[in-house]
């Protein structure tokens, strides 16, 4: 199977990762590619978007996953499908505050860098489209989801400063090919999110985004709508919040968009 794990990434907070992440894997879901998101980020934005519960997740977590257990207190590593969430609409694993300690804790132990894509090594086999969403920094996790994944998404939030940071995170990607600690890494595109096409301004970001990155710039646009935020409150994507919305038609032509650049394995088709 041609799988792809891609980390939504972008140092920049409020760059629109988690909902570009909940977003792309519930399209992608629903256009018949089996996906899965993986929440990296201690503040569990995407965990949180899809209502996931401590009492759903038991208390296990990515956490669970990735950070060396204890032996002492008789813990150990879990599997990726014993913290696997099933919803209505995603798979996902969620993630859990307590994340937060591991960019202290996982530095110090051997090869660390490698225990993402060890975790998910697995998952590959069930999954055509593994979604990471990637914490606003380039710090020790978002480094072990470039080591884990394939592709790099960066979604940027259209604003006077969405293009600062970007060549900071293109040098960390480089870096990570260059060292061979993943040859394969590139740079899937970016996406533009947040776009009011009235702006002049949002035009001429755009504008120079294109000439700057040419094809990486992924065609479809996500316009700035409400319903995109609103969704965010109820438990699910925007396709059951207001599937009619340009939100929801954005992020689906989206998700085809990337199932075309990509190569993802169709199996079932379904609707939206
Ligand atoms: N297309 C959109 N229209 C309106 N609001 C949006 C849109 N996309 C994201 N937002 C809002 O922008 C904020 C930041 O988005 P988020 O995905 O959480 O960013 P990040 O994960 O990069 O920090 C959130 O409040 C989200 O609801
Ligand atoms: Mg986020």
């Amino acid at each position: 199977m041609n799988s792809k794990i891609f980390a939504i990434a972008n140092q920049k907070g409020g760059s629109c990762k988690t909902t570009t992440a909940v977003n792309v894997v519930a399209a992608l879901t629903k256009m018949g590619v089996k996906t899965l998101l993986v929440d990296i980020d201690p503040q569990s934005h995407a965990t949180l978007h899809y209502g996931i519960s401590k009492k759903e997740t038991r208390g296990c977590s990515i956490r669970d996953i990735i950070v060396p257990p204890n032996i002492t207190n008789n813990e150990r590593l879990l599997s990726w499908d014993e913290v696997l969430i099933t919803t209505d609409e995603v798979d996902i694993i969620p993630c859990e505050e307590a994340l937060a300690g591991a960019n202290k804790q996982l530095p110090s132990e051997l090869g660390y860098d490698r225990f993402l894509e060890e975790a998910l090594y697995d998952a590959r086999e069930h999954y055509g489209a593994i979604v990471i969403d990637c914490p606003p920094e380039v710090g020790v996790l978002t480094v072990m989801a470039f080591i884990a994944s394939d592709r790099i998404i960066i979604p940027v939030e259209i604003s006077a400063f969405a293009l600062e940071g970007l060549t900071r995170l293109q040098k960390s990607a480089e870096t990570i090919v260059k060292r061979k600690m993943n040859p394969d890494l590139r740079l899937s595109g970016i996406l533009c999110a947040r776009v009011d096409e009235r702006r002049i301004t949002d035009r001429e970001i755009i504008k120079k985004l294109r000439q700057k990155y040419k094809d990486l710039l992924f065609d479809t646009r996500i316009p700035e709508n409400v319903s995109v935020k609103e969704a965010q409150d109820t438990g699910g994507s925007i396709f059951v919040y207001s599937p009619e919305s340009k939100g929801a038609r954005a992020y689906w032509n989206f998700a085809e968009e990337l199932i075309k650049r990509e190569d993802l394995p169709v199996k079932v088709k379904n609707r939206r």
